[in-house]
């Protein structure tokens, strides 16, 4: 029998420990293994629990350090003490299990480094994309590949609200509030919509993908607070959907040491693989060579999703103690381990297509100026719309051709000394 140590009864620790007490029709492999103990804030608080109560415990600290225990599961959230605990229990040769993506995408390095030398492993499977399975994919099935570029959605509450928007022009507030209700958001709803555990997913897949360590704060990050439902309605009309996007893109040719990385709303056209994912699902495009293109797609978020990938690591795990026997010393098989870190470009210097809505006074001359202005900064045009407001207003809906984002800045801001214009309303980046 292997013991199993939870940290954490939160909406993914439930999911992991009812899957591990019903293990009937599922891998024999899970009839080997007895959760011995749960660490929990709050004993009170899970009273109601159909479960051993006797497995409850608020010393989290006798977890990572009961000898009986091989795997603790690290289900907390949050950075401490879930990184401090992740280490104690590496020190004291326990594998580890973990879904959190805001420790893995900060501590990587520290935690992997300490697992090698205890020769434990550090699964993460559930810390992107919910259920679905990318960090094996990328570790080792896609391993032979040259991969040039990591494209996902890899919030599911984000997705679920500009759904909701999309399709029942509902409001975004309110959505929040029903995504929580479900179970789908953190409990800072900043860390969902301002695009932070996206920016947390795509540094860990970039990783993985490209061989480097990164630097969190490389990774460049815009949520979704912005988006209108107006904006929502003129992308439609233009042939694009709008989505957070998590984007790590290689450059060929001189800059091929350089990656760029970043999460933000971005016009999808509605013919992309990535417009069609709704709801709370996720999806991760692979492109790599000689592989061409490979699309992950699944529940992104929720109780059952992610504690189906949590279960899996530990079942890993297990499969492996069974194999080498619990004394042995594993090396972290298949895992690149990184020596350098990726260099990031900066967001000003990566060329976009750029879509913008502007509300400018309805006067002669107005567009020809904002023309002007476009023009004298390299800001080639492909489409642009006026549409009649009240009290001789308009609304233009501009898009770009691609163009570094400096310039493209630099043109807003010339727009905003016009006298015509009364405000620039929106701008959100097109995917080429
Ligand atoms: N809040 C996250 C999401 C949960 O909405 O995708 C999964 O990491």
């Amino acid at each position: 029998m292997y013991y199993v140590g939870l940290l954490g009864l939160g909406t993914v620790g439930r999911g992991t420990f009812e899957i591990l007490s019903d293990p009937a029709g599922r891998n024999p492999l899970l009839s080997e293994m007895i959760v011995k103990k749960i660490g929990v804030r709050s004993i009170e608080k899970h009273r109601a629990l159909q479960l051993n109560q006797q497995v409850l415990t608020q010393d989290l600290d006798s977890i990572v350090s009961d000898p009986e225990i091989s795997i603790v599961v690290e289900l907390l959230g949050g950075l401490e003490p879930a990184r401090s605990l992740i280490l104690k229990a590496i020190k004291a040769g326990k594998h580890v299990v973990t879904a959190n993506k805001a420790v893995i995408a900060r501590y990587r390095e520290e935690i992997y480094a300490a697992a090698q030398e205890k020769g434990v492993y550090v699964l993460i499977e559930g810390a992107v994309g919910g259920g679905i399975p990318i960090i094996k994919p990328l570790k080792q099935s896609l391993g032979s590949n040259r991969i040039q570029s990591i494209i996902g959605i890899v919030n599911g509450t984000t997705n679920y609200i500009l759904t909701q928007m999309s399709e029942n022009g509902a409001d975004f507030a309110d959505v929040l509030t029903k995504a929580q209700q479900l179970g789908y958001a953190e409990a800072n709803p900043s860390s969902d919509v301002d695009g932070l555990d996206a920016a947390d997913k795509i540094s860990i897949l970039a990783s993985l993908g490209f061989g480097g360590h990164i630097k969190r704060e490389d990774v460049y990050s815009e949520g979704i607070r912005n988006i209108t439902a107006t904006d929502i309605n003129y992308a439609r009309r233009l042939g694009y959907v709008i989505k957070l996007l998590a984007i790590a893109r290689g450059n060929a040719g001189e800059d091929s040491d350089r990656l760029e990385l970043r999460v933000h709303p971005t016009l999808v056209p509605q013919s992309h693989p990535l417009a069609s994912i709704n709801g709370v699902n996720n999806a991760i495009l692979v492109e790599g060579d000689p592989l061409g293109q490979v699309m992950f797609y699944g529940p992104g978020a929720g109780s059952g999703p992610t504690a189906s990938a949590v279960v899996s690591d530990i079942m890993n795990i297990v499969a492996i103690l069974k194999s080498h026997g619990t004394g042995a010393t594993l090396d972290p098989l298949l895992s690149r381990t990184h020596q350098h870190y990726c260099q990031i470009t900066p967001i000003e210097e990566i060329e976009s297509s750029f879509y913008t809505r502007l509300i400018t006074l309805d006067r002669p001359g107005a567009i020809g100026q904002i023309g002007t202005c476009f023009g004298e900064n390299n800001v080639s045009l492909q489409s642009l719309v006026q549409i009649g407001l009240e009290a001789n207003q308009a609304e233009l809906v501009v898009v770009s051709h691609n163009v570094k984002e400096q310039f493209f800045r630099q043109a807003l801001e010339s727009i905003k000394q016009l006298e015509a214009i009364k405000s620039i309303s929106s701008v959100i980046r097109v995917l080429d």
